[in-house]
């Protein structure tokens, strides 16, 4: 569905922080994107959802593919409206004064149907919680609550890829959970997900498929099954590798850490 080829990305004309990232997302899938912090994955969905622009940041290498076609240099709206992508950013971004309802129907924007009525009846479907606080100021609302409104404001866009980065940021482990199935619905519904976290375990666990950045480059591709059962990731992102041996493998551990931290 989306093809990333030798992508190359630097900010402010100097800062390279994608090198030659190449990636697929297939129709239908959950796609997991896990990585240090400051390994590139804001920036990779930034330059996949056309809003690279924004933070000072350009394409010097590699095309993006929608379908077999290049969509590198389209501005967001139209990469959302032509080849429905929406990107959830990482930092929640809603109308913190206006309520939970008018967040939804401004999301609306983009739409050329009058349809929004219901489809706010399908948001509050998957995210009762926010049915009976439909009035009330989403800057009051907690911040799972506040996720899930974002990911209703871009569900109002009528997606059929989701590029979320870090949704679980902060929630409680029950939140998260509820969270995860959510997005494990809404890809059963048909809409391909991208998911970015920190949380590499739960993500995992919903995910068909991942990739794992380290600087800018992918270091490590497979199934989600594949990627939860390499040594590296349980060590470094699962805290669940074997810390305590001391042998001559200490070594090698030690040189894996300073790579992949
Ligand atoms: N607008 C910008 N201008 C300059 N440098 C930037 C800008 N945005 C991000 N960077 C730098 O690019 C690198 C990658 O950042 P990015 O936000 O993509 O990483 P990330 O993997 O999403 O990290 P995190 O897990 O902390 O969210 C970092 O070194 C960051 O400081
Ligand atoms: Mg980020």
């Amino acid at each position: 569905m989306l093809t990333v080829e030798n992508l190359r990305v630097v900010y402010h004309d100097v800062i390279s922080v994608l090198n030659d990232v190449s990636l697929d997302v297939k129709a239908g899938e959950i796609l997991i994107i896990i990585g240090a912090n400051g390994a590139g994955k804001t920036t990779l969905l930034r330059t996949v959802s056309g809003m690279i622009d924004f933070y000072d940041g350009d394409i010097i290498e590699g095309d993006i593919k929608m379908e077999g076609v290049s969509i590198r240099g389209l501005d967001a709206t139209d990469i959302m409206k032509r080849y429905g992508v929406t990107y959830v950013m990482e930092d929640r971004p809603i109308f913190w004064y206006l309520t939970i309802e008018e967040n939804l129907k401004a999301a609306s924007f983009s739409r050329w149907n009058k349809q929004i009525k219901t489809d706010m009846e399908k948001i509050y479907d998957y995210f009762p919680v926010l049915r009976p606080q439909q009035n009330k100021k989403a800057g009051y609302a907690s911040g799972g609550e506040q996720q899930m409104l974002a990911i209703g404001m871009a569900l109002m866009t009528r997606p059929k890829m989701l590029l979320l980065d870090e949704p679980s940021l902060g929630l409680a482990p029950l939140v998260t959970e509820e969270l995860f199935d959510i997005i494990r619905q809404l890809n059963r519904s048909g809409i391909t997900i991208v998911l970015v976290e920190q949380n590499a375990h739960a993500a995992l666990n919903i995910g068909i498929r991942g990739y794992v950045f380290e600087t800018g480059r992918i270091v490590l591709d497979g199934t989600a099954q594949e990627i939860l059962e390499n040594e590296d990731v349980k060590e470094f992102y699962l805290g669940s590798g074997e810390r305590e041996s001391k042998s001559y493998k200490d070594a090698k551990r030690y040189k894996r850490r300073k790579r992949w931290l």
